[in-house]
Parts: structure tokens; C-alpha cells; sequence
């Protein structure tokens, strides 16, 4: 299927350096834990963290919503966990994307109740128009139209993460 451009490789590599620099200030003299939600983030994280000057270490989680559909189920399953406690970290939790904000206000409130020492946002993308919870985004990439993207990570049916850039497929674009 086509592809449209939205967000180019280089917009998206100026903006994540800008990201590491903001959380490189804000956390100055503390360290931080690095938690990602995969599948999409994989890329965005692992160019984010090379940007951040602090010490750190990264930990993972999975958690499903989607299936192959392009619609929210609203429904959140845990699939995988932290390998390592979070309390009394400072937690930054990465994501590809906030489009209802159902995942990430899940996952805000199952990580308080583990008493982080602090518990922040970073997102590349959002989609403002399709919101159904709201939360705060500390940390955020690029606010977009409601389109389904692909690309830097992001998937549709298991596919495209590979592409350096965020597109729009082509049936999900403008007539
Ligand atoms: P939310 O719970 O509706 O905020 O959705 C969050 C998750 O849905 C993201 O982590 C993505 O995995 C997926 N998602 C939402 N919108 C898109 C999109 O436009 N493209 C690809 N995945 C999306």
C-alpha cells in the first residue's frame, strides 16, 4: 500500500535530540529508568536514550490494545512486565504514540500504585483529536492530524516499523 510522508527522518532525528537534551536538564543529578512500551517505541527508544546524558538503565513492557485492527479496542492486556521493580526510581515511560489515551492512563495508574520515586511521559506522537483520556504528556515528539501512521516503529498489521520516516497509508489519506 502507498505511503505518505508526514514526519521526515530528519525531522524526527533533530526532534529526538531535542527531547534528550530537555530530559537531560530536567533529571540533572539523578537516574533514570527507561521504560518502553513495545512493540512501537523500539526505534524512537533507542535513538532517544543515545541522547540522554544522564545515567540510566532501560527496562521493557507489552501490552496489547489493538489487535490488527486501525480502532481502539479499549481494552488493555499486560502481556509482559518490568524485569525490574520501579520503586523508588524516576520512571520515564516511552511510547510510540498516544492516540485515545487509554494505554498510557492504564499504565500511569498500574506503575503509581508501585511508588516510583517519580513518574514522567515521553511520546513521539499524539493524536489530540481522538482522545478518550486525557493525560498529561511530559516529553512529546510531534502533535499530528487523526490518521493512522506507520513507520519509526510503528506498525499496521505487524508491518512498515521499519521505514525511517512517519507516513500516512495511503487509503487513510486525504481524497
Ligand atoms: P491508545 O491507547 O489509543 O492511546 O493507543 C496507544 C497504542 O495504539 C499505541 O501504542 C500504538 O501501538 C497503537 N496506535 C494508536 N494509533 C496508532 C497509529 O496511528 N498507528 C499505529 N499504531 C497506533
Amino acid at each position: 500500500m502507498p505511503v505518505i510522508p508526514l514526519i521526515s527522518q530528519e525531522e524526527i532525528q533533530q526532534k529526538v535530540q531535542e527531547l534528550g537534551q530537555k530530559i537531560t536538564q530536567d533529571y540533572q543529578g539523578k537516574e533514570l529508568d527507561v521504560v518502553g512500551v513495545l512493540k512501537g517505541c523500539f526505534l524512537f527508544m533507542a535513538d532517544l536514550i543515545r541522547h540522554i546524558q544522564l545515567p540510566l538503565t532501560c527496562d521493557f513492557i507489552r501490552v496489547s490494545s489493538y489487535g490488527d485492527q486501525k480502532v481502539s479496542s479499549g481494552v488493555v492486556r499486560f502481556d509482559f512486565d518490568v524485569t525490574q521493580p520501579i520503586t523508588n526510581k524516576h520512571v520515564l515511560l516511552v511510547e510510540d504514540i498516544i492516540d485515545t489515551g487509554l494505554t498510557i492512563n492504564y499504565l500511569l495508574q498500574n506503575f503509581q500504585t508501585r511508588n516510583p520515586a517519580s513518574l514522567k511521559v515521553c511520546s513521539l506522537l499524539h493524536k489530540p483529536e481522538n482522545t478518550r483520556k486525557k493525560v498529561q504528556i511530559d516529553y512529546l515528539g510531534f502533535t499530528i492530524p487523526n490518521k493512522f501512521v506507520i513507520g519509526y516503529g510503528l506498525d499496521f498489521a505487524g508491518k512498515y516499523r521499519n521505514l525511517p520516516y512517519v507516513g500516512i497509508l495511503e487509503e487513510d489519506a486525504e481524497p
